[in-house]
């Protein structure tokens, strides 16, 4: 039965295992029965000791995220975590020795409850942390002071502030575990808790003293680690934490206790943490397709195909090494194949200089992407990725010949960014097999794939890509085949209002300040000198020989002009910005200010000063809007989906919970009010989207998150 504690006493140790899948998270009901199991065992004359550990395949990975949106106001949450400080303490109290026995992980709150019994050990492969920063909250069960009394404030405040687990042997190292299992985790546990019952030894984590000098220490490493993370909103989490170790160096533990509980209850009431909570969800909502049933037959994928060598091939490829994929890495002739090798040569030297990969590692890597001119070997692959030139001629020319090449069986996957999918499938003569991956640049670090599913892509290929993308370590989100599907399709929206912005009087440097200072990590400017002028550019074009619009309305002169003069960005030491010979730190051109006093003439604009808000205003609801018209037409399954692929596509601030959740926590109100002001400004391409009037005049939210 789900959402137990078992209770069995086995020769002499009482074996509390918990058991609530899929990770044993801890929800009602859950922390009261350890309590009564562990007064059960302290009560049992059978039992010496007391062993508590986690039914499947984890310890405890933290407390059920679901209940901190039942904590409502700072008082709720005060008195939940005051209740569990309490039960906490009851636990540490056992007058019999008490361990955790981890495997998998203990993470959060389930740390916290490794923390306050008096002995860890764990299987090697576990891993122990205090991840609650990344969904804007600090540990709120004593973890902040009970943690640093094991490892000192140091290594406390980085797994507190950055989140990240810690392996067994780190944490056996650094005396959060006192042993590692050699063989059977219950039964090393339970001799451990016997021989400790057998010395009448226990230990309280939270008697254990500070001694003076960690203090002093302690107090110099917070001044240090808040200098670093600065007081920018998206970090006020990681603040707060500092804020709770510094309370356990300074304060009794009860009193720190206290302070802890504020602290918790003050973020997790807060936009930044409800936003991060929807983000943890959304990821993970984001791989379930309905009406494809989990029985869906998978395809094996054990070797694979990369059809096209530049960089978004190599990354790819990459991608399938890093998850021990063998992979055939094809382009046209020597030369093309060894200039796509060097280059992921290169990322692999660099990973190792700068201590990501050992050099051993690196190389093994490597010997799995085998070069290749033709398609010998093809016929053995499972997966093909064709990632040549974004051109429709081309890439047809190339789902033909591997379609001619591959077993019938294989997938037949594109990166194309903006392509229709079914005109590739068409060309292959095996519609079923084909299904869009577009991969972010540099594929092997971006997380985001979109799975584009086309007309007649088969469910087992769409299940087979969504479990391989997340094989390769990357969040998939299942999209429609529109132009752009819908990461670059919303970035078109979002890019042509900074580009009319500049025309009517704001600087690129004043908007690329205001974006960034929103959370993103470049402004649209900066982005597209990165991305390459050129990039977009040519799409426009292609789009253009169709005879349609990129995006509806007007759009700027000034990035063809650009593209005309050969300011590609970054590469080419001039964009949007100027670049200083092997700098990549944009400076300031004059000539921009110049372009754009000649487009608004040219559309009869006069210019003038704009403020901050109305900058923001605009790129963000532009974003919301089309963002709203993706969802009604389908194309987005759900709005969740939308803020994953913004936050992991282009970076938008997960803090923000993506720009549908912004939009949320602005109000759609005042969304739908602000694209109604600006229609009324600036023209009918700000339309209001039908769904977003829908719900305004319905009530209507997007998340049911408070
Ligand atoms: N509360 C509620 N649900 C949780 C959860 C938690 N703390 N941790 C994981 N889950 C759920 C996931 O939502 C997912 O549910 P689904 O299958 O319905 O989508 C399921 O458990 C499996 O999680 P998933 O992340 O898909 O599995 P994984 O094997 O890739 O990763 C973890 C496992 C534990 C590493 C990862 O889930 C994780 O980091 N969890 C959060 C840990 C955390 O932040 N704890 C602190 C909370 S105070």
């Amino acid at each position: 039965m789900p959402g137990v504690v078992h209770y069995e006493v086995i020769q002499r140790v009482a074996m509390l295992t918990i058991d609530n899948p899929p990770v044993n998270a801890l929800g009602d009901g859950i922390w009261e029965a350890i309590d009564a199991a562990v007064a059960r065992a302290g009560a049992d004359s059978e039992a010496d000791a007391i062993v508590l550990k986690g039914a499947g395949n984890t310890f405890v990975a933290g407390a059920d995220i679901h209940l901190f949106s039942k904590l409502t106001t700072s008082e709720l949450s005060m008195e939940r975590s005051r209740r569990t400080h309490a039960m906490l303490r009851r636990l540490e109290d056992s007058a019999k020795p008490l361990v955790a026995a981890i495997h998998g992980h203990a993470l959060g709150a389930g740390m916290e409850l490794a923390l306050a019994c008096h002995y860890r050990v764990a299987t090697t492969d576990a891993s122990v942390g205090q991840p609650e920063v990344l969904l804007g909250i600090i540990p709120g069960a004593g973890g902040t002071q009970r943690l640093l009394r094991l490892c000192g404030p140091d290594l406390a405040l980085r797994m507190c502030t950055d989140g990240k687990p810690l392996s067994a042997p780190r944490a056996l190292e650094a005396g959060i575990l006192d042993a590692i299992a050699s063989g059977d985790l219950a039964q090393d546990a339970s001799a451990f808790a016997l021989a400790r019952a057998a010395a009448h030894e226990t230990r309280r984590t939270r008697d254990i003293p500070i001694p003076p000098s960690a203090s002093i220490a302690g107090a110099d490493a917070c001044r240090a680690v808040r200098e670093k993370i600065g007081n920018a909103p998206g970090n006020a989490a990681a603040c707060a934490a500092v804020d709770a170790i510094e309370a356990a160096l300074t304060l009794p533990f009860d009193d720190g206790s206290v302070r802890e509980r504020e602290l918790f209850a003050e973020r997790v009431v807060s936009v930044e943490s409800k936003a991060l909570r929807h983000m943890f969800f959304a990821e993970r909502e984001a791989a379930k397709t309905p009406g494809l049933p989990k029985e869906t037959p998978v395809i094996d994928i054990r070797r694979a195909a990369v059809v096209g060598a530049g960089t978004m091939g190599g990354g790819i490829a990459m991608a399938y090494a890093a998850a021990g994929i063998p992979v055939l890495l094809k382009d046209v002739d020597e030369e093309a194949v060894e200039r796509g090798m060097a280059s992921v040569r290169r990322n692999y030297e660099s990973a190792v200089a700068r201590g990501r990969l050992t050099p051993d590692a690196a190389a093994r890597l490597l010997t799995l992407i085998t070069p290749a001119t033709s398609y010998d070997g093809f016929d053995t692959v499972d997966i093909v990725v064709e990632a040549v030139f974004e051109d429709m001629k081309l890439k047809q020319q190339a789902f033909a010949e591997v379609a001619r090449v591959t077993r019938p069986e294989c997938v037949l996957a594109s990166n194309t960014s903006t392509l229709d999918v079914d005109q590739f499938a068409r060309a292959s003569g095996r519609p079923g097999q084909v299904v869009g991956h577009h991969f972010f640049s540099p594929a092997n670090v971006m997380k985001l794939v979109e799975v584009v599913r086309g007309k007649q892509t088969s469910p087992s290929v769409l299940a087979t890509s969504v479990r391989l993308a997340r094989r390769l370590g990357k969040i998939p989100v299942v999209v429609g085949n529109c132009f752009g599907f819908v990461a670059n399709r919303m970035l078109a929206y979002y890019l042509r209002e900074a580009h009319l912005l500049l025309e009517e009087g704001a600087s690129v440097e004043q908007i690329d300040g205001i974006m960034t200072a929103f959370g993103m990590p470049v402004g649209p400017f900066g982005m597209q000198d990165i991305a390459g002028i050129d990039v977009g550019a040519r799409i426009r074009q292609y789009v253009a020989s169709l005879g349609r619009p990129h995006a509806e309305g007007p759009q700027s002169e000034i990035p063809d002009r650009l593209f005309e003069m050969g300011r590609f960005g970054q590469k080419t030491s001039a964009g949007w910005y100027r670049y200083e010979p092997g700098s990549r730190r944009g400076i300031a051109d004059p000539l921009i200010h110049e372009l754009a006093e000649r487009a608004a003439q040219k559309r009869g604009i006069t210019r003038r000063t704009i403020g901050d808000d109305e900058v923001l205003g605009r790129v963000t609801t532009a974003l919301a809007n089309e963002g709203m018209n993706v969802l009604d037409q389908g194309f987005a399954l759900r709005p969740g989906d939308i803020d994953v692929v913004y936050c992991h596509g282009f970076g938008f601030p997960r803090w923000r919970g993506g720009p549908m959740f912004f939009a949320e926590t602005l109000g759609l109100g005042t969304v739908l009010a602000r694209v109604e002001e600006y229609q009324a400004r600036f023209g009918d391409h700000w339309e209001p989207a039908p769904l977003l009037q829908k719900y305004v005049a319905e009530g209507r939210r997007l998340f049911d998150t408070d």
